[in-house]
């Protein structure tokens, strides 16, 4: 007995039996039904040829890396030492905190300025004075890696007597005097052949003769961030800068998205953190080779010497599993950077594989062996960690490649475990 269906096209629509025995309706549904199937192949057909096309249109081949996940156990087991402390507002993007003997800090920021930041007397930053040592914008022109900034974008800095030492992701190397801030550019992206792409950080050495600077790979700047870490490529490189001879020397090229940079105690070595690989090597000066790397819970950022003579390692980005499939999937993320925009493809991979809330910093010892670590879990203080500081009167500073302001943390106020 044939149903009737209120929702059937009826007008002129009958339910008699067709000639081959079956219903309307069941024509009907029959119809819905493959044309369902057919928008279902129709999909995967224009995916497949996304993916076909964006593989061969992708503006890098991808290489295969594993990201582990690592458990927080042991020394790395989590609390909440950094999730609550102070804020010092109205600074966007601060990527690295330095502090002078006189309790001063600088930091360089997302629209190029370099400032200084002048507590009140009793140490407090609550109503500490912001001044501008550099206004971040470059008047005579200079070579930079992208035009998309707008501007300057200083990353890593480093104090050495007067002279402030400071990497820009566009531009170069440069020093500002801190007493009578004369600017001097010292290195220019073109100083070099291949050219920097995204210089990124710093160290000086101990007797102030050399500084060391990483450029994260070969390919792309800042602006294209997400090229370089979807392609998983190792040609970052550390270089060394003469400050006497003003000459530069390539001391490796084959680290893998060369990030934070700290010479070692013992001077023989540069640790440098592989933000490709959440790892960090140490790279023996005078050879380049890779003498051990020390895998991270986190991609790995910033790094500083503590007054122990141990090293933090700052970072932010903790992988999930959905991270660890991507990368274990070269293919995949070839393609996808074949047709999806550079921005949007930036957003999507941090919102769905790495959580930038979840703030990490984990003290080392030159052994490579992992102490201990601080966490602010769930981005109550902070988010997008890039930097920890030491203050000489033992509080911390965190720094943010998003934030819009740094965070101090105070050990000797109760924290939460
Ligand atoms: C520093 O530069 C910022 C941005 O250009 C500006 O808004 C601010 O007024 C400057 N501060 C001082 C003290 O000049
Ligand atoms: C700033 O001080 C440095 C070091 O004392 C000096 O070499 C430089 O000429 C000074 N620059 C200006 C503009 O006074
Ligand atoms: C650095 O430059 C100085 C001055 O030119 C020179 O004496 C020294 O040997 C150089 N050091 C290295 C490692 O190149
Ligand atoms: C951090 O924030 C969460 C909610 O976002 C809250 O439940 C927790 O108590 C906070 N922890 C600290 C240490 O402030």
């Amino acid at each position: 007995m044939p149903l009737r269906k209120r929702n059937l096209p009826d007008s002129h629509l009958g339910d008699t039996v067709l000639k081959d025995g079956t219903t309307r309706l069941q024509t009907y549904q029959r119809t819905r039904c493959s044309c369902l199937r057919k928008w279902t192949f129709y999909g995967l057909l224009l995916w497949c040829s996304l993916m076909v096309a964006g593989y061969f249109l992708s503006p890098f081949h991808a290489i295969k890396c594993e990201i582990s996940i690592l458990e927080l156990k042991g020394p790395l087991t989590s609390n909440y030492k950094l999730a609550q402390g102070t804020r010092i507002p109205n600074l966007p993007g601060p990527e690295c905190v330095v502090e002078d003997e006189n309790g001063n800090l600088y930091t360089g920021l997302a629209d190029g300025r370099v400032v200084r930041i002048q507590p009140t007397k009793d140490g407090s930053f609550e109503n500490a004075k912001v001044e501008n040592l550099t206004d971040g914008k470059v008047t005579n022109p200079l070579p930079a890696t992208t035009h998309k900034l707008g501007n300057a974008r200083p990353s890593g800095l480093r104090l050495h007597g007067d002279n402030l030492f400071v990497v820009d992701c566009v531009y170069g190397l440069y020093s500002i005097n801190i007493r009578n801030l004369s600017f001097s550019m010292l290195v220019q992206i073109s100083d070099v052949f291949p050219v920097l792409k995204f210089p990124n950080d710093l160290d000086i050495s101990s007797n102030g003769n050399f500084v060391y600077f990483t450029d994260v790979d070969d390919d792309y700047s800042v602006a294209q961030i997400m090229y370089g870490v979807l392609s998983g490529k190792c040609s970052g490189r550390l270089l060394e800068y003469n400050i006497s001879s003003k000459k530069l020397r390539v001391v490796t090229s084959q680290l893998c998205g060369a990030n934070g940079v700290q010479v070692s105690i013992d001077k023989k070595s540069v640790i440098v953190s592989e933000m490709y690989r959440n790892r960090v090597t140490w790279i023996d000066i005078l050879t380049g080779k890779h003498i051990r790397s020390v895998q991270m819970p986190m991609m790995p950022d910033g790094l500083t010497k503590i007054n122990n003579n141990n090293y933090w390692i700052a970072g932010s980005q903790v992988p999930n599993s959905f991270a660890k499939f991507l990368f274990g999937t070269p293919m995949l993320r070839q393609s996808l950077a074949g047709f999806v925009p550079h921005d949007v493809l930036a957003i999507f991979v941090f919102v769905c594989s790495f959580d930038f809330r979840h703030n990490i910093v984990v003290e080392i010892n030159d052994q490579g062996k992992i102490i201990h670590s601080m966490y602010d879990p769930y981005g109550n203080l902070t988010y997008g960690l890039a930097h920890a500081t030491q203050l000489h009167d033992g509080r911390i500073a965190l720094a943010s490649y998003i934030a819009h302001f740094i965070g101090i943390v105070d050990p000797n106020i109760l924290n939460i475990n």
